[in-house]
């Protein structure tokens, strides 16, 4: 018999509690993903899945609970500075420069990572090989995204954490997405995605976060009261 212990999670939420706005956002979650695993977290808009997520980046702290990183949490500073290395973040904030080209807005994240050479395979996975010299304002909502999906590629970190990651995409950019999510997760990665969206993804956790305001009267409701004779 193997006295080998499972490995350590690489990630593990500890009872985690969340607030906004003096508001409980999440209470007494416990996750624990390991190198190729996925947690999806999905909900209503304003249910707080953006909140969530910047606390995962160690944007902002839990109100109870921790989150660790190889058993460490991330709150304390050596430790993020080490984890904050791990992640790719990719929000609604795209953080595209309109001033460089398609390219050098991959390339200049890649010479700050010191890697190069993978910034233009990500932008033709991606289907932007020929808008490459093109300045980003030539770009469709889609194709910014696009371009953020490839620089997360490129730079090639292994925790992602992915909010709203699929909005704009057309079907055949959200099935690239669900694509390099995959592969990323076979070769040991973790992916984490907020969306209000139907994604794809295998062997996921999946936790739904209820609506923080009740709907009190839909618009049928409201339109119905409303006297419009
Ligand atoms: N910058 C902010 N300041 C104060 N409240 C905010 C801010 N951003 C979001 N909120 C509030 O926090 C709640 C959760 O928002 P958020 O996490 O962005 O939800 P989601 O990403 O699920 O749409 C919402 O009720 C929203 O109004
Ligand atoms: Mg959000």
């Amino acid at each position: 018999m193997s006295n080998r212990k499972p490995p350590f999670p690489r990630l593990l939420l500890n009872n985690v509690s969340c607030m906004r706005n003096a508001q409980q956002i999440l209470s007494h979650v416990n996750v624990s993903l390991h190198d190729g695993g996925a947690f999806v977290l999905t909900g209503a808009n304003g249910s707080g899945k953006t909140t969530f997520m910047r606390m995962l980046a160690g944007f902002s702290r839990p109100s109870a609970g921790e989150v660790l990183w190889n058993g460490h949490d991330i709150q304390k500073s050596a430790i993020f500075h080490q984890y904050k290395l791990q992640l790719n973040w990719v929000s609604l904030k795209d953080a595209i420069n309109d001033k460089c080209n398609v390219l050098d807005n991959i390339q200049w994240f890649e010479l700050l990572e010191g890697k190069h050479g993978k910034a233009m395979p990500a932008l033709e996975l991606m289907g932007l090989g020929r808008l490459a010299k093109e300045k980003p304002k030539m770009l469709s909502m889609g194709q910014r995204k696009r371009l953020q999906l490839a620089r997360m590629l490129a730079i090639d970190r292994p925790i992602w954490l992915l909010d709203e990651p699929s909005v704009a995409l057309d079907d055949e950019g959200v099935k690239l997405l669900e694509y390099i999510i995959a592969e990323h997760r076979k070769q040991g990665g973790i992916a984490i995605v907020a969306t209000h969206l139907p994604i794809e993804m295998e062997d996921s956790m999946v936790l739904r976060l209820p609506p923080r305001f009740p709907r009190r009267m839909s618009h049928t409701d409201m339109l119905g009261r409303m006297d419009i004779s």
